[in-house]
C-alpha cells in the first residue's frame, strides 16, 4: 500500500519522471499524491488530495535531477493535504515519503516535542524528517543520520528520503517492498517495478533490515542494523512495458480479464521436474496447509477440491491472517503453501514466518518476480500472469487455480493430462470472451444493477466461486453481493430473497448439479430473478450465461462471466472498477 518513486541520476527532468512513474503505482493507493523536486533554490513541495492520474507532468518541467513522489493510502490520519506525503524536515532540507507503520511514531512525537518540533499533520511519518534532522544536529551526515533514525522506529515499512545539500536519495526497507531500478541515467528506487519499467529493467532487490544510498553516480546497499556494505546481484525482469499497459481497453480490470485468453496457458507452462519436487514434498509433508488472502484465499478453497477430486490428497486451507492459529499442528515436516498475487500481503508473511519459526518449508506460488513471498520460500512457482494492474484481482486468481489444479494432477502423476486439460481451458476461454458474450452480460448487468442485493450460490467447488463472486461484485460496483453454498440457504440465508431478488446460481455437469438444482428451485420459488451460470440451459432459469464443460477446471471456466459481470455493474453503476474506493492493491499492512 502507497507507492513510492524516487529518481536521482543524470536526467534533469526528475520531477516528469517520477509523477509519470508514479502513475503506474496509482493502484497501490490513491487518496492523495505528493511530489519532492530538489532544484537549486531549494527543495518544492507540491501535494494535494486526489488522483495522481489528474495530474500532468508538464506542471514538474523545472530543471531537477534528484526527486520523489508518493501515491497514499491513509493509515495515519484523514485524507488532507497535510497529511499527504512528502513530509519536510523543519531547516526544509530533507523531504520523506513512506509507506508502512513507525508503530513507535507516538512516543518519538512526545520526545520531539520536547525538542521544539510542532506537528502540522496527523500522521506517523511526519516524525521520520524531524528524527533525521535531529541526528544531522550532532553532526552526522546524511546517510550516517538517516541510518540512526531508522535504528530507532519499529514497525513494517519502506522509507525514501532526499537531502538537498548532499544530492543524495536514501531508502530503508523493513517489510514493505523497494526495488532499485539501474539505468543508464541514474537509479530509481520504488515500491514495485512498473514505476520505472520504461526506464529500465534492470533491478537490484532490497531485503529486510537494508538501505540503499545514491547519490545518482553510484549506489550502495547497507545493513540498517551494523552499516556494513552488502553487495547485490542485478537481475533482468521479463515483464514488458506493453503488458503494464492498458493499451486500447478502458480500464485494465478488463483488459485482465481479456488477458486471460492467454494467461492459462502461460500458468500451465511450468518446469516439469519442478512441479513433480513440489508434489513429492507434498506427499512427504506431515500435513499441508494452503493460505492466502481475500480471492486469493478463495482460489485456495477451490484448490482444495482439486487436490480432492483429482488426486485424492487432504490439504487444510486457512486465509493467511488466521494461520497462526495452526501453529500448534505444524512441525518441521509440515509444508505451507502460499498463494498470493502480489507476493508482499502482510497476513501471507507472516504465515510463513510462523510456519519457519516451526521449522516447516514453504512453498510460494506467486505472480510477482523477486517479491517478498517468492525471495523467502523454499520453492517458487510463478503463474505467469503478467502485470495486474487492476485492484480486482482476474487472471491472477485463474493462474493461481491452474498451477495449483497442476499440482494436482502432477501428485496423482498425470502432469501431462494436468497441462493438456489447461491448455484445452485456455481455448475455451478464448471462446467465451466473444463481444456477443460480454454484451449479453452487459444487458443482465443493465437488469439488475440498480437492486441492492445480490446473492449467489454454488456447490463444491463453485461454493467459493460464490464467494469469490461476491468480493468481485462487492469490492468494484459497490453493490450488496454475498455467496453462499447452495446446502446452506435452508439454513438462514433464505430469508433474504423477496420477488424479484437477482440470485445467480452457479453450476457445472458433475454429481452436484442436480442437488444444485434443487436449491435454485428453492430460491426461484421464493420469487427470485434466477441466472443461471452454467454449461446447461435449465427450465427454471430466467436468464442463461453459458459455460464451457471444462471438467476439473470448471471452476476456472465459471468465475469468468462473474468477472465481466462485475465490471459490468461498476462501469454502469458509475464506479472506477480499477481504482475502488478504500482498497488498494498489495495489502503490506497486516
Ligand atoms: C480482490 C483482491 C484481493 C487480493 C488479496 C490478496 O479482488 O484482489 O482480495 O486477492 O488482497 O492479495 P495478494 O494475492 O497480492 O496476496
Amino acid at each position: 500500500m502507497c507507492g513510492i518513486f524516487g529518481y536521482s541520476g543524470k536526467r534533469q527532468d526528475g520531477g516528469k519522471i517520477v509523477v509519470e512513474g508514479l502513475k503506474n503505482l496509482e493502484y497501490r493507493g490513491y487518496d492523495s499524491w505528493g511530489v519532492a523536486c530538489t532544484t537549486k533554490a531549494g527543495i518544492t513541495i507540491r501535494k494535494d488530495i486526489g488522483k495522481i492520474s489528474t495530474v500532468s507532468s508538464d506542471d514538474f518541467s523545472e530543471t531537477c535531477c534528484l526527486a520523489l513522489a508518493h501515491t497514499r493510502w491513509a493509515t495515519h490520519g484523514g485524507v488532507t493535504p497535510a497529511n499527504a506525503h512528502p513530509h519536510l524536515s523543519r531547516d526544509g532540507t530533507v523531504a520523506v515519503v513512506h509507506n508502512g507503520i513507525i508503530e513507535n511514531y507516538a512516543e518519538l512525537k512526545e520526545t520531539l516535542k520536547t525538542k521544539g518540533y510542532t506537528f502540522v499533520s496527523q500522521t506517523d511519518t511526519e516524525v521520520i524528517p524531524y528524527m533525521i534532522e535531529e541526528e544531522m544536529k550532532s553532526g552526522k551526515s546524511f546517510p550516517d543520520a538517516f541510518r540512526n533514525a531508522c535504528l530507532q522506529f519499529h514497525g513494517r515499512y519502506a522509507i525514501l528520503a532526499l537531502h538537498q545539500a548532499s544530492g543524495m536519495l536514501i531508502a530503508a526497507r523493513t517489510g514493505s517492498p523497494l526495488i532499485v531500478g539501474v539505468g543508464k541515467d541514474g537509479y530509481y528506487i520504488a515500491s514495485d517495478i512498473p514505476a520505472f519499467m520504461e526506464h529500465t529493467r534492470t533491478v537490484q532487490y532490497l531485503d529486510d533490515g537494508e538501505i540503499v544510498e545514491t547519490d545518482g553516480k553510484k549506489i550502495t546497499f547497507r545493513d540498517i542494523a551494523t552499516g556494513e556494505e552488502r553487495q547485490k546481484r542485478e537481475i533482468q525482469i521479463t515483464w514488458t512495458v506493453e503488458q503494464a499497459q492498458k493499451g486500447d481497453f478502458a480500464h485494465f480490470m478488463l483488459k485482465e480479464i481479456m488477458d486471460q485468453k492467454e494467461s492459462i496457458a502461460r500458468a500451465a507452462n511450468q518446469d516439469e521436474e519442478e512441479i513433480m519436487t513440489i508434489a513429492q514434498a507434498i506427499r512427504n509433508a506431515k500435513g499441508t496447509f494452503l493460505v492466502g488472502c481475500g480471492t486469493a484465499h478463495k482460489a485456495c478453497m477451490a484448490a482444495e477440491y482439486f487436490f480432492s477430486v483429482v488426486s485424492g490428497h487432504h490439504v487444510n486451507v486457512c486465509s493467511a491472517g488466521e494461520f497462526k492459529l495452526y501453529h500448534h499442528f505444524l512441525v518441521p515436516e509440515s509444508l505451507l503453501i502460499v498463494v498470493s498475487q502480489s507476493g508482499e500481503t502482510a497476513d501471507v508473511l507472516e504465515a510463513m514466518n510462523v510456519a519457519k519459526s516451526k521449522g516447516a518449508k514453504v512453498l510460494a506460488i506467486v505472480n510477482v518476480e523477486g517479491s517478498s513471498v517468492a525471495r523467502a520460500a523454499d520453492y517458487t512457482l510463478r503463474i505467469n500472469a503478467g502485470p495486474e494492474r487492476a485492484v480486482a484481482s482476474t487472471k491472477a486468481m485463474t493462474g493461481q487455480m491452474s498451477v495449483m489444479l497442476l499440482i494436482a494432477y502432477a501428485l496423482k502423476n498425470a502432469l501431462h493430462d494436468g497441462k493438456t486439460l489447461l491448455l484445452e481451458t485456455g481455448a475455451l476461454i478464448n471462446d467465451m470472451l466473444n463481444p456477443r458474450y460480454v454484451e449479453r452480460i452487459a444487458t443482465i448487468a443493465g437488469n439488475i444493477k440498480r437492486h441492492e442485493h445480490l446473492y449467489i450460490i454454488g456447490k463444491s467447488w463453485h461454493y467459493p466461486m460464490a464467494l469469490e463472486s461476491a468480493i468481485k461484485i462487492q469490492e468494484v460496483s459497490y453493490m450488496h453481493a454475498e455467496g453462499f453454498a447452495g446446502s446452506e440457504l435452508k439454513h438462514g440465508p433464505i430469508a433474504l430473497i423477496e420477488p424479484g431478488t437477482p440470485c445467480i446460481a452457479l453450476l457445472g455437469n458433475d454429481e452436484v448439479t442436480s442437488d444444485m438444482l434443487n436449491n435454485a428451485t428453492e430460491l426461484k420459488a421464493r420469487g427470485a430473478l434466477l441466472i443461471g451460470i452454467a454449461p446447461k440451459r435449465h427450465e427454471i432459469f430466467d436468464e442463461w450465461l453459458k459455460t464451457p464443460d471444462a471438467g476439473a477446471a470448471q471452476p476456472i471456466v465459471t468465475i469468468i462471466p462473474i468477472q465481466i459481470l462485475a465490471y459490468e455493474l461498476a462501469v454502469q453503476r458509475g464506479k472506477d472498477p480499477d481504482m475502488p474506493r478504500n482498497l488498494a492493491k498489495s495489502v503490506t499492512v497486516k
